[in-house]
């Protein structure tokens, strides 16, 4: 029998009454972008955030409600000692500049992942954006910072065997609601559709949990080229996706 995928058509339209609630994006590529135009791999990172820029404008147009995005792994560090300095900055720098358009459209930003090792300006900021766009009530601009699944379920593990040491849980009755609960992700619904860019068909320790139902959108085009039609037709895909959750229909 063949096996193929259904394409969406270019003039086929999104539905917006059914849209993804949860976009989670791994923004691959930018290395490569930049190498192929012999630059320094810095350059391709710079680019990267003009495409954060468009794809939080396309999302907050389309009332997307929230998305995840992958900026800063906790693999990341094993990366040259310049390019993690020049992600550092670049951060600054996109929260900084950007704050008073986030706002302008609404977001709302928060992180997941272990940010104690973040310290000074770095954490200043995360911390400053996060609260200046606390009452803010559109799109949910989820930036995940030193962050990976493997670790997320081992801090929530240490906290469980703490707990039940002390005697405010019991060990047979942990549910899966009780993980779920511990997750930097408690609050956040899981995401509807993964979106990676440049060709990679990986998940990279990112989400480990919440992605179990997800639906797995990869493309070839490199992060810094993806621009808000390319995050359309991801969700034309998603949307002739039949999701059943384990269950029939
Ligand atoms: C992966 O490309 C990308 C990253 C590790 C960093 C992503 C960060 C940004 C786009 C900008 C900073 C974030 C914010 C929120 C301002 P890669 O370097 O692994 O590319 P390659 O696989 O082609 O080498």
């Amino acid at each position: 029998m063949a096996i193929f995928k259904k394409k969406s058509r270019p003039d086929e339209s999104i539905d917006m009454k059914r849209l993804p609630h949860h976009i989670a994006i791994i923004m691959d590529g930018n290395g490569r972008w930049a190498e192929q135009r012999h630059l320094p791999r810095t350059a391709g990172h710079q680019q990267g955030v003009e495409a954060i820029r468009e794809i939080v404008k396309t999302a907050s147009e389309m009332n997307i409600e929230m998305m995840t995005l992958y900026a800063f792994s906790t693999e990341n560090w094993k990366r040259p000692e310049n390019e993690v300095q020049f992600l550092m900055n670049l951060l600054v720098d996109y929260l900084r500049k950007e704050i008073e358009e986030l706002n302008r459209q609404k977001v709302c930003i928060s992180t997941i992942g272990d940010l104690s090792r973040f310290h000074g300006t770095v954490r200043d900021e995360i911390e400053m954006a996060i609260a200046k766009t606390a009452s803010n009530n559109g799109l949910k601009m989820n930036i995940a910072l030193n962050y990976g699944g493997r670790n997320e379920l081992t801090r929530v593990i240490k906290q469980l065997m703490k707990e039940a040491v002390e005697g405010q849980v019991q060990t047979e009755s942990i549910s899966e609601d009780d993980i779920r609960s511990r997750l930097d992700t408690a609050a956040m619904p899981d995401p509807d559709l993964l979106i990676r860019t440049s060709g990679e068909q990986r998940i990279s320790n990112f989400l480990l949990w919440q992605l179990a139902y997800t639906e797995l959108y990869f493309t070839d085009t490199l992060w810094p080229d993806f621009r808000g039609e390319h995050f359309k037709e991801a969700i034309k895909d998603y949307q002739n996706r039949k999701r059943r959750f384990g269950g029939l229909t």
